[in-house]
């Protein structure tokens, strides 16, 4: 898509609408604030607009009083929205946002408007609507064939099939030169019910332009729309599978840490931190399934705030990174590569304890120890090593 054409367009703004209840869709809390994947479904439709070329100001409309609601719905995005106060219907909420627009020293050329309820815009459909104001349109709206049969209702008896050649589902973003929305929010009689604003600038004789629109750019209305419009858009919760693996000398004289329990034995583990190698490989699995970097980005061992820690805050920290990204540890495995001690008399207890600081039951975490046949490192009893694997659920 070649560049905007800034003389034929000029300034884009945008009026991104959630004032709305969601009714339709429950849940408690208005379907705009709800999460899909990492984000609001407001932030989402915040983040898509954006990405339109050219997009300057973003103007969104909210229900009174959702202030707080809607900055924390955005604050992933957008640390400093605009709002401006929507009314009783959709078109109240549009007419607000357009006077709100109107009162700028330099109103926008050209405007957006779009459902919030409508969370990801393709790039292509943006191009397209771009591509249509560049060609001088006054308006432009993406819409989609019917595939169905349509069929007029009586009661429950089928009546006249409807043509369906020249019919079209209608979405959003819509888009227009700012003085022609305003004309037609300006001329339309409030009596008359309006779902969009095309059927508003159509009224005042002005032509609206189709363009094509898509599938992922359906808009939530029901419950189920959630999963099913996040896995068009390839957001959805995902396995996601980690490894780790540490390594720490043996020496004589100091406690010995293995799963956060102190396990009686001549020799302990020397490090910075109480050398538990088996929570640290256990904590780099879990980042890694995360993709948040490993155990030394976050806990340098050249700061001495964690000299002789103790290994199970930094488990603490993991199981947060987990919380963060609305995960849950669906399994971890550990194996503890040692000759001695032996590791299966406190197999369960080293479960329980890691079962513990993670907030997971027993039956998620496994401890298994192998010896290396008296060969290397840790069959000389010169160190231990630990590998672990973590598998995550996240974005549920
Ligand atoms: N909207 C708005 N102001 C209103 C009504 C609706 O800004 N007074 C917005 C909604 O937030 C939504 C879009 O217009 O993003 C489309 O409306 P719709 O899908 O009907 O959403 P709701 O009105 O919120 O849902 P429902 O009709 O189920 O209550
Ligand atoms: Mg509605």
């Amino acid at each position: 898509m070649a560049s905007i054409n800034a003389q034929q367009v000029g300034t884009l703004t945008a009026i991104l609408l959630a004032a709305g209840k969601g009714e339709r869709a429950g849940g408690g809390v208005a379907k705009q604030y709800r999460r899909l994947g990492a984000h609001s479904v407001l932030a989402h439709a915040y983040a898509s607009l954006r990405r339109i070329e050219g997009m300057g100001q973003i103007v969104v409309v909210i229900a009174e009083g959702e202030e707080s609601n809607a900055s924390a719905a955005l604050a992933s995005v957008e640390p400093s929205p605009l709002f401006v106060t929507g009314g009783a219907e959709r078109r109240d909420s549009v007419r607000r946002a357009i006077d709100h627009l109107s009162q700028l020293g330099s109103p926008p050329s050209h405007v957006f408007v779009h459902d919030s309820a409508r969370p990801f815009i393709p790039v292509e459909v943006g191009n397209r609507l771009l591509a249509a104001l560049e060609s001088g349109a006054a308006a432009a709206m993406p819409v989609l064939p019917v595939a169905d049969t349509l069929v007029q209702g009586y009661e429950n008896l089928a009546g006249e099939v409807v043509p369906r050649a020249d019919l079209y589902r209608v979405q959003t973003p819509q888009v227009f030169r700012f003085n022609v929305l305003s004309a037609a929010h300006d001329g339309w009689d409030i009596s008359r019910p309006a779902t969009d604003d095309a059927q508003m600038v159509r009224a005042i004789g002005h032509g609206v332009v189709l363009v094509d629109g898509d599938q992922r750019l359906e808009k939530i209305t029901m419950a189920e729309d959630f999963a099913r419009i996040g896995g068009m858009n390839g957001i959805g919760p995902e396995y996601r599978t980690g490894t780790g693996y540490d390594v720490h000398r043996l020496v004589p004289g100091k406690p010995l840490w293995l799963c956060g329990l102190e396990i009686p034995h001549s020799h302990g583990l020397s490090g910075h931190s109480d050398a538990d190698v088996a929570i640290h490989a256990l904590v780099d699995a879990i980042l890694g399934a995360l993709a948040e970097g490993d155990i030394g980005q976050h806990f340098p061992p050249s700061d001495p705030e964690w000299r002789g820690a103790a290994s199970w805050r930094f488990l603490e920290f993991a199981r947060d990174r987990i919380a963060a990204r609305h995960g849950r540890l669906v399994h971890a495995d550990v194996t503890i590569i040692c000759e001695a001690p032996k590791v299966g008399p406190h197999r369960d207890a080293m479960r329980d304890r890691l079962a513990e600081i993670l907030s997971v039951s027993r039956d998620r975490i496994s401890v298994k120890a192998t010896t290396t046949e008296g060969l290397g490192f840790a069959g000389r009893r010169e160190g231990i090593a630990a590998q672990a694997s973590a598998t995550i659920l996240v974005g549920e």
